[in-house]
């Protein structure tokens, strides 16, 4: 078998962190290079500070470390992605590109996009939103998402690229915190729970919107990576389904283990982006082609969720 050497970017990001660690497992730290914009002491592994729009930069790295696949997880999302709209289009774009030429150039064997429910916007089903929906965008992040769907595509058909990709739901997990995305408050809502203080949601508590634990989120990125590639039918991006909830619905999940856990409501400019995304996904197209299936419902992300936050927290003190 060929020996991989993996460079993943944005790897101190809420997904990026936890995927690091689980393809150290399955490739061996050493052949793990995680990269981000900022140095990372804690990190333990192979780790190199890494401004993905810098070509040369990311080109010197991959030679380096003689590199065979990317998992590109850097970008900047949705929320704070519209307190500036071109700067986003143009980092989120350029990281993009950069990954895309050199992996065209260095014949990279396979490449990980992460797209996101946020290529949907007006003119959907928002119940069950079919897989070859109109995509019509709401946020400057939703655009990148759908435009880089598009190119991964384009990548594949012209150059024969391997590059595989799903459309993540919110992503709940206790080992890391999210940056500026619309579905933040569900792992926001889990740390007030345990500290015992009262929650203020930013969005209001009918909101029902795609989520997925971050176990299922791994593990559906490594089931269509490892899928053999003539499987792999759907070149821009896959939908994939985890949990859809609203906020009432997990505030009541949460009060069966802290029944006096307190929750206002005061939505913000995000309601307007969560309003426009869909409620629930159809995955079927996951789940015919690389056999997806989540483990993870509400009660159970709960009950996990909470068992590891309060271990987390125990530690610190
Ligand atoms: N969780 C992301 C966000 O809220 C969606 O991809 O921006």
């Amino acid at each position: 078998m060929q020996q991989e050497t993996i460079l993943i970017t944005g790897a101190s990001g809420q997904l990026g962190s936890v995927l690091s660690k689980r393809l150290q497992d399955k490739f061996g730290v050493n052949n793990v290079i995680a990269t981000d914009l900022r140095d990372n002491p804690s990190f333990v592994g192979q780790f190199e500070i890494l401004d993905a729009t810098d070509f040369e930069a990311l080109t010197t790295i991959v030679i380096k470390y003689n590199v065979t696949q990317i998992y590109h997880m850097a970008a900047i999302l949705s929320a704070n992605g519209e307190k500036n709209p071109l700067l986003t289009w143009d980092i989120n774009m350029k990281t993009l590109f950069n990954v895309l030429e050199v992996s065209r150039i260095h014949t990279i064997s396979k490449v990980f996009f992460p797209s996101s429910i946020a290529v949907f916007g007006a003119n959907v089903n928002r119940d069950n939103t079919p897989q070859d929906s109109n995509l019509t965008p709401s946020t400057v992040y939703g655009m990148t998402k759908a435009a880089g769907e598009n190119w991964a595509n384009y990548y594949y058909e012209k150059y024969g690229l391997d590059i595989r990709s799903i459309r993540y739901p919110g992503v709940i997990g206790y080992q890391s915190l999210p940056g500026g995305g619309t579905t933040d408050y569900a792992v926001d809502i889990f740390h007030k729970a345990i500290k015992n203080e009262p929650f203020e949601c930013f969005l209001s508590e009918k909101t029902t919107l795609p989520m997925i634990y971050m176990d299922d989120a791994i593990r559906a990125t490594i089931e269509v990576m490892d899928a053999p590639s003539v499987n792999i039918k759907t070149r821009t991006s896959y939908n994939v389904a985890g949990v859809s909830f609203n906020p009432e619905e997990i505030t009541n999940a949460i009060r069966t283990i802290y029944p006096d856990f307190k929750v206002t409501y005061k939505p913000d400019f995000r309601q307007g982006i969560a309003d426009s995304w869909p409620k629930s996904i159809d995955d079927t197209n996951a789940k015919n082609d690389w056999n997806w299936k989540p483990n993870y419902n509400l009660e159970a992300m709960t009950e996990d969720m909470i068992e590891n936050l309060k271990a987390t927290y125990l530690e610190k003190i």
